[in-house]
């Protein structure tokens, strides 16, 4: 089992990166060559990566284990006691509802669902990888943390297998020791790794709940039982959001000065740009199971904008009209951009298609910073 395969990996102490590597390998056939051309049948290539894939991290682990987590010693402890519980234990095991050909969904709705499931395993797989490390670096430096970023691990090998499990039902597997190995690492010092994960683990968490609510509402959009296991599933996402609260908290520099405050609406304001022009990108998923995208993305930002009133010093003032126009402005540049990454041109003719567009983004993305954010350090009342 993928689950078990990974959450065994989650707990090995060896210290070669192969470790990390080899033991899902039987799981998910091996590919010898990095083009996807030579995928084996089955195997799903990995989709073009953009700035809109999901990526994978790396960091400075020596100022990591080096952080002093003093001042929110007791939160800490408490956030890795819920981590302990392990309260979805025996969440993630597939019922019968799955056991039937999935042949029916098919076209695009079929295409959709599955990049829908590659998308969230890979994100899944990305913060496991991430959280993996930080555990086997930490181990003999910061142990408390050690222990978390394993328990952090094992739920999202737990997610990730559970994703690409619903990938095999459509005859498909992401391959993710390929993954492991091709993918290029991207480098954030730890404080932007602390801003972005707990970001990604919050707007993960309303993702998963909006939807999980919509389908409660409507039954009939209930295409493929995976759903149904967002309730609970999105309660690992909100733990591991808390837990990087506690992070964040007991560092002071990340909230409280001015570069703070320019750093969290900066975060924000890139996960949620992110999310808008992902979520617009793929109108044909969300509608396929009755949610209006607009409204959807509208929705998760909100909230997501909302919750992290109590762990950033500002956040972004989403109740401006003109806030989601110029965010759904730079949806339909981004559109232009992926037609014209399509026609077939030159490249160089390429280039200067897009230079237009690619100034619309940045001009919209710079208004949207430049508006006025809501400070929330002044109604916090207590720091915590
Ligand atoms: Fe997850
Ligand atoms: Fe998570």
């Amino acid at each position: 089992m993928l689950v078990t395969n990974l959450w065994a990996i989650a707990n090995s102490g060896k210290d070669d990166s192969e470790a990390t590597i080899n033991p899902i390998e039987p799981m998910v056939s091996s590919i010898d060559t990095p083009k996807s051309a030579n995928l084996k049948p089955g195997i799903k290539a990995p989709v073009k990566e953009t700035l809109l894939t999901p990526r994978f991290y790396t960091t400075n682990f020596d100022a990591v284990a080096e952080m002093d987590l003093s001042g929110q010693q007791q939160e800490l402890e408490a956030a890795l006691a819920e981590l302990r519980a392990d309260y979805n234990r025996y969440h993630f095991v597939r019922n019968e509802e799955f056991e039937q050909c999935w042949e029916h969904i098919d076209g695009e709705t079929r295409s959709a669902f599955i990049e829908f499931l590659e998308r969230s395993c890979t994100s899944e797989f990305s913060g496991f990888l991430l959280f993996k490390e930080l555990s086997r670096k930490l181990k003999d430096r910061q142990p408390l943390l050690a222990e978390a970023f394993s328990l952090l691990a094992r739920d999202e090998a737990r997610h990730a297998g559970f994703l690409n499990k619903a990938m095999a039902d459509f005859g498909l597997s992401l391959d993710l020791s390929y993954l492991t190995k091709n993918r290029t690492y991207t480098f954030f010092p730890p404080e932007w790794v602390i801003y972005t994960v707990y970001l990604s683990e919050k707007i993960g968490y309303w993702r998963y709940i909006l939807m999980y609510r919509h389908l409660e509402k409507h039954p009939e959009y209930r295409i493929y039982p995976l759903f149904r296991y967002f309730e609970n599933w999105c309660q690992d996402e909100n733990r591991h959001g808390d837990f990087f609260k506690v992070l964040l908290r007991s560092q002071p520099k990340l909230w409280n000065n001015w570069k703070s405050r320019l750093w969290s609406r900066f975060f924000l304001l890139s996960v949620f740009a992110t999310h808008t022009l992902t979520v617009l990108e793929r109108t044909n998923f969300y509608e396929s199971v009755g949610i209006d995208p607009r409204d959807y993305n509208r929705q998760v930002i909100a909230k997501t904008n909302e919750t992290a009133a109590r762990a950033f010093p500002s956040i972004l003032d989403t109740d401006r009209p003109e806030f989601f126009q110029r965010l759904e402005k730079c949806a339909v540049a981004n559109q232009k951009l992926a037609e014209i990454a399509n026609n077939n041109r030159p490249k160089a003719i390429q280039f200067f298609q897009k230079l237009p567009w690619i100034a619309v983004i940045l001009w919209q993305l710079l208004r949207l910073y430049l508006l006025k954010g809501i400070d929330t350090e002044d109604s916090r009342g207590t720091v915590y």
